[in-house]
């Protein structure tokens, strides 16, 4: 896209895969690399957004422009993109963040004792996406969810996206060597008015653009050039 449509917003990207400490050396995470947020970053500089990039454990080059707040767990991330949200147009939630977390993190390092291996105890996490949903600090703001199934993506993803109370949601279908840790991605993006736009393989760059397409139209014809 050529169009600077994004020019004089700032939106928020949460990118990568949340780490839940165990002890100081362990922790429960996941494979997500953070292309696809970080493409959507990028993207967005390119169409002219002040962006915010919220980045969970990525090895990737910061994309130039954006203002990358690194955190690790789902609690600082939570903090970071409340924080951030507070004045941004749109807010986009491509994180894995862990729905769980162990209920505390030991001191030091957890060691085999002889005994019985030790049991690990789970508690929930906030779920940063439906809480920002429900608490929008601005009522015009445009908030996207992703949602990652394996089966039925459309039936959860529409279920995800009342759930969540977000604007639109992206239903990403994982496995077979597509999304995780891939340089490609397709998707159904799935609003609140019952439409689902299919968004073909392709880099996750072109999924990016796609998505602040419906972004930029939820955000309405309102131009702040
Ligand atoms: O429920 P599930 O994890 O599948 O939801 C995925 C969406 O919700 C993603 O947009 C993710 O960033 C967001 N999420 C969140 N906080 C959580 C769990 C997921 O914001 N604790």
């Amino acid at each position: 896209t050529l169009a600077a449509d994004l020019t004089g917003r700032h939106v928020v990207v949460s990118a990568g895969g949340t780490r839940e400490a165990l002890d100081p050396v362990r922790f429960l995470g996941n494979r997500s690399s953070g292309r696809q947020g970080y493409a959507l970053a990028a993207t967005a500089v390119a169409r002219g957004a002040r962006v915010t990039l919220v980045s969970a454990n990525v090895a990737l080059p910061a994309p130039a422009g954006a203002d990358v707040i690194p955190v690790t767990s789902a609690v600082e991330m939570r903090e970071a993109v409340l924080a951030a949200a507070a004045d941004a147009d749109a807010v986009v939630m491509a994180a894995a963040v862990a729905d769980f977390r162990p209920d505390t993190k030991a001191a030091g390092k957890i060691k085999k004792t002889g005994g019985p291996p030790p049991t690990i105890t789970l508690v929930e996490n906030p779920d940063i996406l439906a809480e920002l949903s429900r608490n929008r600090p601005r009522k015009d703001q445009v908030i996207v969810g992703f949602a990652a199934e394996t089966e039925n993506a459309v039936a959860y993803g529409r279920d995800k996206l009342q759930r969540k109370g977000c604007d639109l949601i992206v239903v990403n279908q994982v496995g077979e060597g597509i999304a995780f840790g891939t340089p490609d991605n397709e998707a159904v993006v799935l609003d609140r008015d019952g439409r689902a736009v299919e968004i073909p393989r392709g880099p996750k760059e072109n999924l990016a653009d796609r998505v602040w397409d419906l972004v930029v139209e939820r955000l309405g014809s309102v131009s702040k050039t």
